[in-house]
C-alpha cells in the first residue's frame, strides 16, 4: 500500500533535514524516477512514515553565492505563495499538491538550431545539479532566503544551439485547467508569461530550479521546475515552466499585460524606485517579520550590474 509522505510543511524540520542529507543522489534520482505516473495529485510516495522521504534531492551547495542573511524556514517558504493559478492569496499550498508532477516536459523551441523537448526525469539526471542558497525579493515588499536546488539556464541553452538572430528568452508556465482554480478569473492573460534577454539568461546568476531544502520542488513553489533571476523581483520567476522559446521580439509577461505602468519588462530589483502604490526600500523578512533595508539589484550587482551598461534609457526597475 502507497502512503502518502506529509509535505515539509506538515512534519518538523528535524524529522526530515537529516534523512534529505544521508539520501545518495543516485537514491534520489531513483526516487524521482519511480513517481513516474502514480503521482499524479500526490507528488511524494513512500514506503511509510519516518522512512526516507522519496522527494529527496540532495546536491552541493555552490559557495559561490553567500546570501548574507539566515535561510527562511522551510515551513514560511512553502506556505507562502504567489501562484495566481490556484488563487489570489497566500495559502493555496494545499490547492497546489492537485498540480501532476509527472510527466512533466519542458519544451524548448523558437529561435534555436535543435528544438527539443525534455521530459523532468531527464534534466533531473542530466543537468549539473548543485545547491545555490539565494535571496527572493518580491515585488509586494516581503523577501525569503531558499537553499534552491537546480542549474544555470545556459547549461540548458546550450542543448539546443540558439540563434544568433535570437535576442530574448520567454517562459511559458504551465495551464491545468481541471487543477487550478484561479484560471477560472479569465481577465487575467493566461498562460503566466515572463522574459528576459538571452545576455541576462546566459547570466551565471539565472537558475533553472527543480528543487528546494534538498527535496524535489514542491508544486506551490512551482514544482517540478521553475526559473530564478535572484536581482529581479519575483514575479520574473515563472513556476511550473512548459516551454522556453528563444525570440526576436521582447515577451509580454503576465503582469506587464495586466498593469504596464507598474510591472514592466526589466523588473530589476532597486530600492529607490518606488512601486506607483508602495515604497521598496525596504523588505519585510518572511518568517521573522524584520525589516531590514533592499540593495539594489537585490545585492546581486557584482554579477549583473554590467548587463545594463548603456540601457539606462529603459525603464529598468520594474
Ligand atoms: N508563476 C506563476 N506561474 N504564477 C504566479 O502567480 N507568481 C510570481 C512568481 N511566479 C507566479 C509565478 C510571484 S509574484 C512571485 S513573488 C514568485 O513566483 C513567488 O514564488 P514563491 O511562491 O516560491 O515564493
Amino acid at each position: 500500500m502507497l502512503i502518502r509522505i506529509p509535505r515539509g510543511w506538515e512534519i518538523p524540520e528535524r524529522d526530515v533535514t537529516p534523512e534529505a542529507l544521508v539520501f545518495g543522489r543516485r537514491a534520489a534520482l531513483r526516487a524521482a524516477a519511480g513517481l513516474g505516473g502514480a503521482a499524479i495529485g500526490l507528488p511524494a510516495l513512500a514506503q511509510g512514515a519516518g522512512h526516507a522521504a522519496a522527494d529527496a534531492l540532495p546536491a552541493a551547495r555552490n559557495a559561490k553565492y553567500p546570501p548574507g542573511r539566515d535561510i527562511t524556514g522551510e515551513r514560511e517558504a512553502t506556505t507562502y505563495n504567489n501562484f495566481y493559478e490556484f488563487g489570489t492569496d497566500k495559502g493555496i499550498h494545499r490547492a497546489a499538491q492537485r498540480l501532476p508532477q509527472r510527466p512533466w516536459t519542458v519544451k524548448l523551441d523558437g529561435l534555436v538550431g535543435t528544438p527539443r523537448e525534455f521530459g523532468i526525469e531527464d534534466l533531473l539526471k542530466t543537468m549539473p545539479l548543485e545547491e545555490r542558497v539565494y535571496r527572493l525579493r518580491c515585488v509586494e515588499a516581503w523577501s525569503m532566503v531558499v537553499p534552491w536546488t537546480g542549474f544555470p539556464l545556459s547549461a540548458l541553452l546550450a542543448q539546443v544551439a540558439p540563434k544568433p538572430e535570437a535576442k530574448y528568452v520567454r517562459f511559458e508556465t504551465a495551464v491545468l485547467p481541471s487543477v487550478m482554480p484561479g484560471l477560472r478569473q479569465s481577465w487575467y492573460p493566461w498562460p503566466y508569461v515572463e522574459g528576459c534577454t538571452v545576455e541576462e539568461a546566459m547570466n551565471e546568476l539565472s537558475f533553472v530550479v527543480v528543487g528546494a531544502y534538498g527535496k524535489l520542488l514542491p508544486p506551490q513553489n512551482g514544482g517540478p521546475v521553475r526559473f530564478h533571476q535572484p536581482w529581479k523581483y519575483g514575479f520574473k520567476a515563472g513556476k511550473s515552466l512548459v516551454r522556453i522559446s528563444l525570440t526576436a521580439e521582447r515577451p509580454k509577461s503576465f503582469w506587464e499585460a495586466i498593469q504596464a505602468s507598474e510591472y514592466g519588462f526589466w523588473a530589476n530589483v532597486n530600492p529607490e524606485v518606488s512601486h506607483p502604490r508602495w515604497s521598496q526600500a525596504s523588505e519585510r523578512v518572511l518568517g521573522t517579520g524584520e525589516r531590514i533595508p533592499t540593495q539594489l539589484f537585490n545585492g546581486y550587482g557584482e554579477w549583473v550590474a554590467g548587463l545594463y551598461t548603456g540601457l539606462q534609457k529603459e525603464r529598468l526597475w520594474a
